[in-house]
């Protein structure tokens, strides 16, 4: 055999790996066609080197070389091609799962939803100058109810029953006990907001929780007037609702505030029209209010002819529930998500994990 005989002979070595390559439908089919051809005709091509001349070696030695890397590379692009086709294949077939559809999706946690809005009505008032201040959750009689100018056996008290403790205390029925104990710590002008857990021994239903949120709000300083109170409730519901809200303002009592003010927002379950939540009344009471009572004022050692302010004790549990579409106050005791219908509005987009 001469050179040229020796390269034709190459030339269809690598025309048979390529033919068998394509034919095989398995690796397992592959891997005995490499093989065959290399313990066959690329092995025969080899002995062959032994017949040349000593001159022409070395050139039919590089000639087997590259048909043996030739070779080698067609088995392996081969290989390649149907793994991937095997890993597709599993895919499709693997029970349950198709490819097709888009991936799954990450549900992140969140605040709580109270606390969000919370967080929310914070940042607002600080905003506007306001210090945040907390208070005791077991107050006691003169805080919760004698400061605030409700003396023992005022009919007023009957609207706030709550658990007593043996020492004389109590759990704190609403967040005005920080009113006075505000006015003693930091006296005239003052601006403050205290949130806070409330208590009271009352039936529960879809919007009367035993253990509630409240926001309380108390602003001091000379010359303040109803308009600043009513300019700084609807700015607070503008700004947590980014779009006006529909309220309506009536007179209410409380023996702390006078004049004092019931202010109600359209219920945001229902639209309006009536439901569970609002007690088919169309309005849910947030954000009672009022002019801050001079017995109230004397009791925080601020002189009344001095000094005027406001006062609101916003629901923040009835907030957060308008605000994410809670209907029923006891799921936000729960860990069912099913009931916050505005989930987006308090976790962000949803996003997909993909
Ligand atoms: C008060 O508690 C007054 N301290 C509010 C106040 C402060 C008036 C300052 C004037 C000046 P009221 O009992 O209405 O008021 O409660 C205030 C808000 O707390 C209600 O509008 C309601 O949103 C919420 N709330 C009251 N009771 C419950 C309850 N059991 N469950 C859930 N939220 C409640």
């Amino acid at each position: 055999m001469d050179l040229s005989q020796l390269e034709q002979l190459l030339g269809g070595i690598e025309a048979e790996a390529a033919a068998s390559a394509k034919a095989a439908k398995s690796l397992d089919a592959l891997r005995s066609a490499e093989s065959k051809l290399a313990k066959g005709p690329l092995a025969e091509a080899l002995k062959s080197i032994k017949q040349f001349a000593p001159e022409e070696r070395a050139a039919a030695g590089q000639a087997i070389n590259r048909a043996k890397n030739a070779v080698k590379r067609i088995f392996t692009e081969a290989q390649r091609t149907l793994q991937q086709a095997d890993v597709a294949g599993e895919r499709k077939h693997a029970a349950g799962f198709d490819p097709t559809l888009p991936p799954p999706v990450t549900m992140r946690g969140s605040l709580h939803p109270v606390t969000a809005v919370q967080r929310e009505v914070e940042r607002i008032f600080v905003g506007l100058g306001f210090t945040i201040v907390g208070g005791p959750e077991m107050e006691t009689d003169y805080y919760n109810f004698e400061a605030l100018n409700i003396p023992a056996m005022h009919p007023a008290r009957d609207a706030q029953d709550t658990f007593w403790l043996t020492n004389g205390w109590l759990l704190r029925t609403h967040t005005s006990p920080c009113q006075v104990r505000a006015m003693k710590r930091f006296g005239p002008p003052l601006r403050v907001i205290a949130p806070g857990r409330c208590f009271r021994y009352e039936a529960i239903d879809a919007s009367h929780e035993n253990t509630f949120f409240q926001l309380e709000g108390l602003l001091i300083d000379r010359d303040i007037s109803i308009a600043h109170l009513i300019a700084f409730m609807k700015l607070l519901l503008r700004e947590v609702f980014k779009r006006d809200v529909e309220v309506r303002l009536r007179p209410g009592f409380f023996p702390f505030v006078e004049p004092g003010f019931e202010l109600d927002m359209s219920c945001m379950i229902c639209g309006g029209e009536g439901c569970p939540t609002c007690k088919k009344s169309g309005w849910v009471e947030v954000l009672p209010c009022g002019m801050v009572h001079p017995n109230v004022l004397r009791h925080g050692d601020i002189d009344p002819h001095e000094y005027t302010g406001f006062a609101f004790g916003l629901g923040l549990t009835r907030l957060a529930m308008m605000k994410y579409g809670v209907a029923d106050i006891r799921i936000l005791n729960s860990g069912d998500l099913r009931g916050i219908v505005n989930r987006e509005r308090l976790m962000g987009p949803i996003v997909s994990n993909g």
